[in-house]
């Protein structure tokens, strides 16, 4: 009995993996390697390919009796879903129709999805519970509310049980500094942050100071790497004990703004992080966090690692990397 995992070479489900490894389940990744890196995995299987492969997908479940789906695999930069958005149609929502199609040749019934809060827009009122509507307002976030629905549908016609992770903020790496994030790859601001400091890049960009927030730059919900992956585990046995379809929010509850993760990288690496303060970027809302009552009730799961684990991890992480 083992658990596939899409795109587990990639930074959330690379921490995953070993969280699902040191829970004692057997786990097979499926990933293109396109944006993700073999070494992370730490020895588990690897099976080299895409979702889009159905005869792949349905062989690999069958191959290593898979019982469980956890689905990363997919594009993730906003910016590029809106100038090639064709990339996050074919390779996020097309994708996971192959995907779930496969899962239903091969009898597997049983998937966690990677969506995210992006799925909210920007929300009417903070916490965001799940219940608010969803407004996404690019073609990423939109690609992930469609891959819910189709995953939600799959439930419906081919009786596919699943639970949909939208993700705040992930961010960190993992606390013994052997696994974290790509910051060749990211535009999210603790890697940029990072960058920075560590002299890798010039000044990050502070999107306005002027927001209606005690410090004046936007709040967000950072959740630590390894908090997520606990989350995925809790969600596979959450299936596999056939408790039910849910759709449910991973954050800490917490809005922490721009300045408090620059002054706390300050506090960490002993050094100011170059930056600069440029105007608002265009539908950045000002405060963003989770209602969290949900995992905790129907998972049994709650975050743990504060914001200053998330940077000392992080600033570890990328120090060891340059
Ligand atoms: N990082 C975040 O803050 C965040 C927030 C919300 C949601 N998510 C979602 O979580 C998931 C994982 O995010 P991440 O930060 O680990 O991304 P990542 O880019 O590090 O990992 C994605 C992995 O998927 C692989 N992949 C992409 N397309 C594939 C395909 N067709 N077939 C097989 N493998 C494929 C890539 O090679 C990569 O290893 C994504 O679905 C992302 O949308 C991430």
């Amino acid at each position: 009995m083992t658990i596939l995992v899409t795109g587990g070479a990639g930074y959330i489900g690379s921490h995953t993996v070993r969280a699902l490894r040191g829970a004692g389940h057997d786990v097979v990744v499926l990933d293109s390697l396109e944006r993700g890196r073999a070494d992370a995995l730490l020895g588990a299987d690897l099976v080299v390919g895409s979702i889009a492969d159905r005869d792949l997908v349905t062989a690999t479940c069958r191959n290593y009796d898979v019982q469980a789906v956890v689905h990363f695999a997919a594009y993730k930069s906003v910016g590029e879903s809106m100038t090639s958005p064709g990339l996050y149609w074919d390779n996020n929502v097309a994708g996971t129709v192959h995907l779930v199609e496969a899962m239903a040749e091969a009898d597997v019934s049983r998937i966690v999805f990677s969506s995210s809060a992006s799925v909210y827009g920007t929300p009417d009122a903070v916490p965001v519970t799940e219940s608010a509507p969803l407004h996404p307002e690019n073609v990423y976030a939109e690609s992930k509310a469609q891959m819910e629905k189709i995953i939600s549908w799959y439930g419906v016609t081919h009786g596919i049980s699943s639970v949909s992770l939208r993700y705040f903020n992930a961010a960190g790496a993992s606390t013994d500094g052997v696994i974290g994030e790509d910051w060749s790859v990211t535009t999210n601001l603790v890697p940029l942050v990072m960058k920075a400091v560590l002299g890798a890049s010039g000044p990050v960009q502070v999107f306005g100071d002027d927001y209606p927030t005690p410090d004046g730059t936007g709040v967000r919900d950072y959740i630590h790497v390894e908090d997520l992956a606990v989350a995925h585990v809790a969600a596979v046995e959450h299936l596999l004990a056939d408790r039910g379809s849910l759709c449910v929010n991973l954050g800490t509850g917490i809005g922490s703004s721009v300045r408090e993760i620059l002054m706390l990288t300050e506090s960490v690496a002993g050094r100011p992080v170059p930056h600069e303060v440029v105007g608002r970027r265009a539908g950045d809302p000002a405060e963003v966090y989770a209602d969290v009552r949900l995992a905790a009730e129907r998972l049994n799961w709650r975050a743990t690692r504060s914001l200053d684990e998330i940077i000392t991890s992080a600033y570890a992480w990328h120090s060891s990397t340059i």
